[in-house]
C-alpha cells in the first residue's frame, strides 16, 4: 500500500512530485479522506506500507499515526515514512513507532550547504546529523538516506563527503539518485544548472565503490543496503507486484491494469466525500508490454533476468552472466537503458 501526502513547506527546485505548499489548511480533511477511501477499499492485509510525498513528516504525527493504523498489515510487514530532516524529533519518532512504523527514509540529498542551495533545497546540513542520530537511537528497524548527485558546481570531493557523511551517520540503506531535469520545474528553466552525463557517471562510480566498501551492496541501480535492509516495498514494485495507492495522484497496479487518482488534494477530497472512486485515469497493459516492462525493472536489480530474455551479442562488459541469469555490471548500470534495448 502506498499513501501519498501532498504537502511541503517549500518546493525544491528540481521536484515535480504532486505536492503543494499553500494547502496546509487541508491537512486534516485530506487525511480523513484517505482514511475513508481506505475503509471503502476493504483491503486484504498488506506486506508493506510506504507513506511518501510530498512531506509526510509535515502533518501532525498523531494524525499520520491514525492514518497508518487504518491500513491492515500482515505480521512482519515493512512500514516506511519519508521524512524531511527539519521535522524529525524524538517525540515524533516515538509516535510513529507506536503506530507500527519500522522504517524511516530521510531526504538528505547533500551534506554540503552550497550544494543544497544550488538544488534549491531548504533544510540545514547540520540538522541532518541531529535527525539521523535521533532516528538511529529511536530503535527503528531500518532507515534510509536519499541522496542526489550532479548539482551544478558540485565537486567530486563534495559528493565524496556527502556519501561519507551518510556512512558515518550509519545509514543501513542509501538511495542515491542522479539529478533529473523534470519538465516545468525551476531547474528545467535554468540550463546552467543542468547536470552533465559524464559527471553523473563519475559520481555514480565513486558512490558505488564507497558504499560497497562499507558493506552497502547495490541491489537496484540507485539503491544500496546492508544485507537484510533492502526495501521490501520497492522490491515489490521492481518485481511488478500488485499495489494500491491512496491519496491524490497515487498510482495502483493489479495484474496488468494500472490506474491513478485525480491529481489535486481538493479533487480527491471531493470525490471521496461524494462516495465516488477518486480514479483519474487508467490503462491495461497487453501481455507483451507487461513482459517487457517487467524485464526492464528486473534487469535493474541484483536478481537480474533469465539469460534467454536478452540478446547478449556485443554487451560484453555491460553484463555479468552466471548460472543462467544476466545481471548488469557496474558499467552496465550506467547504461541500463541501452542494455534494455536488447531485451527480446
Ligand atoms: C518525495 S521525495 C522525499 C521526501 C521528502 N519530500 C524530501 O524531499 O525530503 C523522494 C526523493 O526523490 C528524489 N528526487 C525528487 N526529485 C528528483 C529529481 N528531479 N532528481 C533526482 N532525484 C529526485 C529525492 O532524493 C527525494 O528525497
Ligand atoms: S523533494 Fe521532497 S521536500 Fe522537496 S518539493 Fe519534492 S517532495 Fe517536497
Amino acid at each position: 500500500v502506498y499513501l501519498h501526502i501532498p504537502f511541503c513547506q517549500r518546493r525544491c527546485d528540481y521536484c515535480a512530485f504532486a505536492t503543494w505548499t499553500d494547502r496546509h489548511h487541508l491537512h486534516q480533511q485530506y487525511l480523513d479522506a484517505v482514511i475513508a477511501d481506505l475503509r471503502r477499499a476493504d483491503l486484504p492485509a498488506a506486506s508493506s506500507v510506504f507513506v511518501g510525498g510530498g512531506t509526510p513528516s509535515m502533518v501532525p504525527p498523531r494524525a499520520l499515526g491514525k492514518l497508518i493504523a487504518a491500513v491492515p498489515v500482515m505480521a512482519g510487514s515493512e512500514v516506511t515514512v519519508e521524512c524531511n530532516p527539519d521535522d524529525i524529533t524524538a517525540e515524533m519518532l516515538a509516535v510513529y513507532l507506536d503506530a507500527g512504523v519500522n522504517r524511516i527514509s530521510i531526504g538528505v540529498q547533500s551534506m554540503d550547504p552550497a550544494v543544497l542551495a544550488v538544488l534549491g533545497r531548504w533544510h540545514l546540513a547540520d540538522n541532518v546529523i541531529r535527525a539521523a542520530d535521533l532516528v538511529a537511537a529511536s530503535g527503528v528497524r531500518s532507515w534510509n538516506t536519499d541522496l542526489i548527485y550532479g548539482a551544478a558546481g558540485e565537486s567530486p570531493q563534495q559528493w565524496h563527503d556527502t556519501v561519507q557523511a551518510a556512512l558515518q551517520l550509519g545509514a543501513p540503506h542509501v538511495s542515491a539518485y542522479a539529478l533529473t531535469v523534470e519538465a516545468g520545474t525551476p531547474l528545467a528553466a535554468d540550463p546552467h544548472r543542468h547536470p552533465d552525463d559524464d559527471d553523473l557517471a563519475d559520481k555514480y562510480i565513486l558512490a558505488d565503490v564507497m558504499l560497497e566498501a562499507a558493506g552497502r551492496l547495490n541491489y537496484e541501480v540507485s539503491n544500496w543496503s546492508l544485507p537484510g535492509h533492502e526495501s521490501r516495498h520497492n522490491r515489490l514494485y521492481w518485481r511488478s507486484g500488485n499495489y494500491r495507492g491512496f491519496g491524490c495522484a497515487a498510482h495502483s497496479h493489479q495484474d496488468g491494469r494500472r490506474w491513478w487518482n485525480v491529481r489535486t488534494p481538493e479533487r480527491y477530497i471531493d470525490a471521496v466525500a461524494r462516495g465516488e472512486d477518486p480514479q483519474g485515469g487508467g490503462e491495461t497493459l497487453d501481455a507483451a508490454t507487461r513482459q517487457r516492462e517487467a524485464a526492464q525493472l528486473l534487469l535493474r536489480t541484483r536478481e537480474g533476468i533469465p539469460v534467454d530474455w536478452i540478446d547478449l551479442d556485443g554487451l560484453d562488459d555491460l553484463v555479468v552472466v552466471a548460472g543462467g541469469t544476466v545481471r548488469l555490471s557496474r558499467r552496465g548500470r550506467l547504461l541500463a537503458n541501452e542494455v534494455s534495448m536488447r531485451l527480446r
